[in-house]
């Protein structure tokens, strides 16, 4: 229990221990959703229960002190009305792997609505509302059609697929392999994407509001490697696989099929040069610069590091 203010909010973290989740706790807990005047319990609206939808034992070891976890699983129905009880606010994170919006998120938004749950911050992504077709676009429908208020966080890749998805080619085979082509990307830190959806969460004013979120680094993958191959002293190259050597590689790494070529679909806007959208909400939001790729490459160096 996190007792900042008698009577106020209580809010549900969805993939609380993933990229956005993680750091929305950390940004709720530590009061880091802002500049340094606008830190304190007022900054974050009086929040008085941060819960963690978590599977699984042992995710309550990787949460900040103070937070309680509950059990949450978008795959099982009968999870979703003791994790929102009494929920006001809720962080709504989409699984990866979960394509399909009415198994999984149609449920659990009425299971939402029903709980009493107020307004949903909703993590999509960049182009949301030019691809009808992707799940995100779906989830962003049914919160619409809902009686709750909602906002739609739709940043850009994340800086953090490099320190994961990526990170074994990287450490191993000094390589990037993505089917981008030359095209520019977006770039930002789950960490700010974080501390925008604390202040969605806590905050009056966010109700109705779509943020494209992006840092400055609008990057193409082989400036990327130039970046990593500065920082670590050694070459990486980026590979520029065509989007059939890449589903190829990763069917054969095991990667279900759906997933593999929904993952080559991913890159299709930046081979088509249309994921290099830059915006200053992030800035306008926070109050102050968003995290540098290259300050996030200094930062977790160690995870491409061999020895
Ligand atoms: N990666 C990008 O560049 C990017 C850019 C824009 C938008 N997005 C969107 O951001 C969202 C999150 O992606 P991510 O890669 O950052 O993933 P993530 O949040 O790091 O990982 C997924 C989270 O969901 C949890 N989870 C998995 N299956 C679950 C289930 N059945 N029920 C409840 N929770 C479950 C996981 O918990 P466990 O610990 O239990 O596995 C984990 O906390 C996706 O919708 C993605 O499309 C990603």
């Amino acid at each position: 229990m996190n007792a900042l203010h008698p009577d106020s909010k209580t809010i549900l973290i969805t993939g609380a221990t993933g990229n956005v989740g993680r750091h929305t706790i950390k940004a709720l807990t530590t009061f880091d959703a802002g500049p340094a005047d606008a830190r304190g319990p007022t900054a974050t609206g009086g929040v008085a229960e941060i819960r963690a939808g978590v599977r699984g034992r042992g995710a309550e070891d990787r949460l900040p002190h103070g937070v309680l976890p509950v059990h949450l699983d978008f795959a099982d129905a009968n999870s979703f009305a003791p994790a929102l009880a009494g929920v006001d606010r809720v962080l709504l994170v989409r699984p990866p792997l979960l394509v399909n919006v009415r198994r999984y998120f149609q449920p659990f938004i009425r299971a939402a609505e029903a709980a009493g749950v107020r307004h949903v911050v909703f993590l999509s992504v960049m182009g949301a509302e030019n691809a009808g077709f992707i799940p995100h676009a779906g989830i962003e429908r049914a919160l619409v059609e809902s009686r709750m208020a909602w906002t739609f966080l739709r940043p850009g890749f994340f800086n953090q697929n490099l320190s994961t998805t990526h990170a074994a080619d990287i450490r191993d085979h000094d390589r990037i392999f993505v089917p981008a082509g030359g095209g520019v990307t977006a770039f930002i830190d789950t960490q700010d994407i974080g501390a925008v959806a604390a202040r969605a969460l806590t905050e009056p004013g966010h109700e109705s509001a779509t943020y494209t979120l992006t840092s400055d680094d609008l990057l193409t993958y082989e400036e990327i490697a130039d970046i990593l191959t500065e920082a670590l002293d050694r070459r990486i190259a980026y590979e520029r696989p065509g989007a059939l050597r890449f589903i190829a590689k990763e069917l054969r790494e095991g990667t279900p099929a759906t997933f593999a070529l929904l993952m080559a679909a991913v890159y299709l806007p930046t081979r088509l040069g249309k994921a290099g959208r830059h915006t200053d909400t992030l800035r306008e939001l926070l109050g102050r610069n968003p995290v540098s790729f290259r300050s996030f490459v200094a930062k977790h160096r160690q995870v491409w590091m061999r020895d």
